[in-house]
């Protein structure tokens, strides 16, 4: 097999064999083919597109092109969940526990923040003591006694996506639907649950900005998922503002704590709502979503998923005591508010650019190195739809130095629209993507004013 005879068939248009993806993933990840001719494919497959069998090969042989990670020892059916990235998106932390107060095993690795998205690893460091490092032994102790342990990715889990993600971020060939469920999935795949749930964002604040696009990449995942033998659904949630009212590593953990004691943000409380009862359904705890959808909200009102928190939160070293005392948490040396100069209506909000200033506020990583100050952020006082008068506090900002807070704060006004006409408030819900048992096709549910309808 030769690689210019790969690139030549792709060239044309043609679709790939499952040894031909192989070959390639084999050999690039090795070194073997350079990144001149990866780059040739990576455009072509930009330009032509792939079948769901090609994308489903890639995918495959990405997520075998390193560590996986073999959950079989640890007891219960193991459910992941996975955000394709927002602002504010602190909802595995309440997700994860909730799942696991249902009797389903959260054993998983999260990424780091990068750019204007946060990470849940990043969020997770902020508690004093929590370690996302585990030896091997004991992640599946800890997810065997408390049915719930997150660590940071393993530096060789799916390394051929590390190196492909690179030269397509040099070769503007980020932006095509099977390279991107190729290389969500590969990570996804190698991390071994048996089932896995997508939150797939769009709007203004997510990768995905068009609703087509967002559906088009969760019907892909879902497929992948699905061909690998889990089970897998995705729901397609709203980022044209922030989730919740706090954006930053140590604010989030703090607003999640709020959500698990029975308080915090509607938004926020209902997607991860749910987002865990799909966990719970797919993991066969329950009869139906609704079935799933109660048994998640008694876990919630009767506190076990607060335990859970708790547990948790102690089993990998943190500090339990910062539910009931936020202030233990980091705190950043300067705060700043930002206030409306001008009455009206908050009728839209720049999320990327509510992203962009958390980034210079310092909760947020510019590259890869960048150091973050765990108490920086944004706390909202006013979400987007509220009326606003001259001069009410729209927001906190909090950041190391007087300057990062003054940049991240005229950052933030920018992003947040005052107008005179009241806008209507995007829903949280657009569709939910599911396997159907019978045939082939998938399920696409579309979430309504009037309800859920077929799509
Ligand atoms: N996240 C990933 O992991 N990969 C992509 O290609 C895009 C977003």
């Amino acid at each position: 097999m030769h690689m210019y005879d790969i690139l030549n068939k792709k060239r044309m248009g043609l679709a790939l064999t499952r040894d031909e993806i192989a070959f390639f993933v084999r050999g690039h990840t090795s070194g073997e083919i350079p990144d001149y001719q990866a780059s040739a494919l990576l455009m072509a497959i930009c330009i032509h597109g792939m079948s769901d069998e090609e994308t489903a090969s890639l995918t495959l042989a990405m997520a075998h092109s390193g560590d996986t990670a073999d959950l079989s020892h640890i007891p219960g059916v193991k459910a992941d969940k996975h955000s394709t990235g927002g602002v504010g998106d602190k909802t595995t932390l309440i997700v994860a526990p909730l799942a696991a107060a249902c009797g389903v095993t959260v054993a998983k690795m999260s990424g780091r923040g990068l750019g204007y998205t946060g990470g849940t690893i990043d969020k997770l460091e902020s508690i004093p003591g929590f370690s996302t490092q585990q030896t091997p032994e004991r992640f599946a102790r800890i997810a065997g006694e408390t049915g719930l342990c997150i660590v940071g990715q393993s530096g060789n889990l799916a390394p051929a996506d590390k190196k492909l993600y690179a030269l397509r971020d040099v070769t503007a060939t980020v932006e095509s639907i099977p390279l991107i469920a190729s290389s969500i999935m590969s990570k996804k795949l190698a991390g071994g649950s048996d089932c896995i749930v997508l939150d797939v964002k769009t709007g203004n604040g997510a990768f995905m900005k068009t609703l087509k696009d967002s559906i088009s990449l969760a019907q892909t995942m879902v497929a992948i998922g699905t061909h690998a033998g889990k089970k897998t659904a995705a729901l397609i949630t709203d980022m044209n503002r922030p989730l919740g009212m706090a954006v930053g590593n140590a604010l989030e953990v703090e607003e999640a704590c709020r959500v698990l004691k029975g308080e915090g943000p509607d938004d926020l409380r209902t997607i991860s709502i749910e987002l865990a009862a799909m966990m719970v359904f797919l993991a066969g705890k329950a009869v139906s979503m609704e079935d799933a959808r109660a048994s998640v909200q008694e876990k919630l009102e009767d506190g076990s998923a607060l335990k859970k928190f708790r547990e948790w939160i102690a089993s990998q070293g943190g500090d339990p005591s910062v539910i009931e005392n936020p202030e233990l948490l980091p705190h950043a040396k300067v705060s700043r508010r930002v206030c409306a100069d001008r009455p009206g209506w908050i009728d839209s909000i720049d999320t990327q650019g509510v992203g962009r200033s958390s980034v210079l506020l310092g909760a947020g990583r510019e590259t890869k190195s960048s150091r973050l100050d765990y108490g920086a952020g944004i706390r909202f006082y006013r979400k987007l739809g509220d009326w606003v008068d001259e001069g009410d506090v729209l927001a906190e900002v909090f950041a190391p130095d007087e300057q990062s807070a003054s940049e991240g704060a005229q950052v933030l006004r920018r992003a947040i629209c005052i107008g005179q006409v009241r806008a209507e408030i995007p829903p949280l819900f657009y569709a939910m993507i599911t396997e159907n048992k019978n045939s082939n096709r998938q399920n696409c549910i579309l979430y309504t004013e009037n309800g859920m309808k077929e799509l």
